[in-house]
């Protein structure tokens, strides 16, 4: 057992024990009891996992938790302020950007990272951006008209 070691996982100060070699998707998934990160390939390949650690772009199933001692650390459920969803979020659903679902938390993670690094990106850019983000219902489009609109403004006040 490693001594415990500190997160701050959305905004929240947690302390966790990690088993030598744990990964972050396990850590934030099993101990923290944060579900709505994904497990997927397992092997970098999916984002599914996908999850920020101090603003990076991290997949969460090859991260090991022992690494990211001192970390801020962003997951799904860090992105709504209280009951009010991102603009991301509120995009996605009213673009219907999501089928199974399944892929939705890792590409969430993934376009908000894009729009911090780009606010303003054009079609190919998105498409670049979140081509570590797979979808197996190939809800492509949807998700690349969500972002688009989010970088317009278009979700910028919540719904009312
Ligand atoms: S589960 Fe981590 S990239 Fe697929
Ligand atoms: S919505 Fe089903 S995998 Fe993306």
């Amino acid at each position: 057992m490693q001594p415990p070691m500190r997160l701050t996982v959305n905004g929240r100060a947690a302390e966790v024990s990690p088993e030598p070699g744990e990964r972050l998707l396990t850590t934030v998934t099993e101990r923290l009891h944060l579900t709505g990160t994904k497990f997927g390939c397992g092997h970098g390949e999916c984002g599914a996992c996908s999850v920020l650690v101090d603003g990076r772009l991290t997949y969460a199933c090859l991260a090991l938790t022992e690494a990211c001692d001192g970390a801020a650390v962003t997951t799904v459920e860090g992105l709504a302020t209280g009951e009010t969803l991102a603009p991301l979020q509120r995009a996605f659903i009213a673009h219907d950007a999501a089928q199974c679902g399944y892929c939705t938390p890792g590409q969430l993670i993934a376009a908000t990272r894009l729009l911090e690094r780009n606010a303003n990106p054009t079609e190919n850019e998105i498409k670049v951006g979140m081509s570590g983000n797979l979808c197996r219902c190939g809800t492509y489009p949807k998700i690349i008209t969500a972002i688009q609109a989010v970088a317009r403004g278009e979700f910028a006040a919540p719904a009312r």
